[in-house]
């Protein structure tokens, strides 16, 4: 029986329970042993659930019950969940994540820190909700030198555009609707601003190239300013606007071209077509040419789907650190845009 610990009770959190206890039967099949959730860390009230008991709001209780071999971390943001990681893992017990904004700041560090302790540091949930691309990048596509990454790496901004374009929704009517939908971040202004899209290519530029892609030297623009009339106006020109996240290398130098900003695109287009809360990634790679990764890009089941996975891939591995690699640097490896023009 492999037993974990769950920090955080909120959309993801409980979708993580949910998802365990539903499909009881085919996880425990996959990985081996029966998975129970056996603590939940949150600092609010939960009063009438069936995990009533398994509810604390000390961290100790967690890291200091042996028991616990693998601890999930959905609370997001930076503190104290950087904290708790590092003192999990210090402890050797696997951390499996969704934090997007921890991996793309601090993703070398406990990927070095889980090493150190033989333990594993997993986030396929960072990027692209539901879809498989973390570890299919790293893993499947290992052979080949990347190239190109580009793609629509935040389903709650999508989905906004889509109802403008779609259905001449205001922006605020369907920002509103994506938050009622668990789309968005708790602050939205990470998604509408870009910084969560500029997040997600920062976590897939580091594993493609090798160096941390640190998302302040990465020049992000969201979609706020975006209004009805841009929407017409590309309507008029023959496409649409979709948020776009870009990680390039650059031939004979030795950094790369990484922006987020929104973009004209044809309507022929692959990513003119993806709609609602669904993302898109194309990745380049020299030997096998475009692969493109499409699926939910958000949203409380697909998200923890992502997580539930790597949880069953650690209790099958226990044991063994299988961590994904890549090379810290405190030096920017992003060319500035000016260079680009
Ligand atoms: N707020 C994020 C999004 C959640 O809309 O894509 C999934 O990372």
């Amino acid at each position: 029986m492999a037993k974990i610990a769950v920090l955080g009770h909120g959309v993801v959190g409980s979708g993580v329970c949910e998802v365990i206890e539903e499909n009881k039967e085919s996880i425990t099949r996959r990985a081996g042993q029966p998975i129970e959730v056996k603590r939940i860390l949150d600092l609010r009230d939960f009063d009438d659930l069936p995990y009533r008991d398994k509810f604390t709001k000390n961290i100790d209780d967690i890291l200091n019950d042996d028991e616990i071999s693998i601890v999930v971390e959905v609370m997001g943001g930076v503190s104290p969940a950087f904290e708790f990681t590092s003192r999990a893992l210090q402890k050797g017990k696997s951390v499996v994540t969704s934090n997007k904004e921890l991996v793309a700041s601090k993703g070398a560090q406990l990927l070095a820190l889980a090493k150190e302790n033989n333990c594993n540091y997993f986030f396929e949930a960072s990027v692209g909700g539901g879809i498989p691309i973390i570890r299919p990048m790293h893993l499947c596509l290992a052979a080949n030198e990347i190239d190109e990454i580009v793609g629509i790496l935040n389903g709650t901004t999508n989905f906004i555009l889509t109802k403008m374009i779609r259905e001449n929704m205001e922006f605020d009517t369907a920002l509103k609707l994506a938050q009622d939908l668990g789309y968005a971040e708790r602050n939205p202004a990470a998604d509408v601003e870009g910084h969560d899209a500029c997040r997600k290519i920062c976590i897939l530029a580091s594993l493609a190239f090798g160096r941390h892609v640190y998302p302040q030297y990465v020049q992000t623009e969201g979609i706020s300013n975006i209004t009805l009339e841009d929407v017409a106006y590309a309507e008029n020109w023959g496409g649409v606007i979709k948020l776009v996240g870009e990680a390039k290398r650059l031939p004979g130098k030795d950094t790369i071209k990484c922006l987020v900003s929104p973009a004209l695109i044809h309507k022929e287009s692959q990513l003119a077509n993806i709609d609602d809360v669904f993302n898109g990634v194309l990745v380049r790679g020299n030997a096998t040419g475009d692969v493109v990764f499409y699926g939910k890009g958000a949203g409380k089941l697909p998200t923890a789907s992502a997580v539930v996975a790597d949880v069953i891939h650690e209790a099958k591995s226990f044991g063994t650190s299988t961590s994904l690699t890549w090379a810290d640097s405190s030096e920017n490896f992003v060319e500035p845009v000016e260079a680009l023009c």
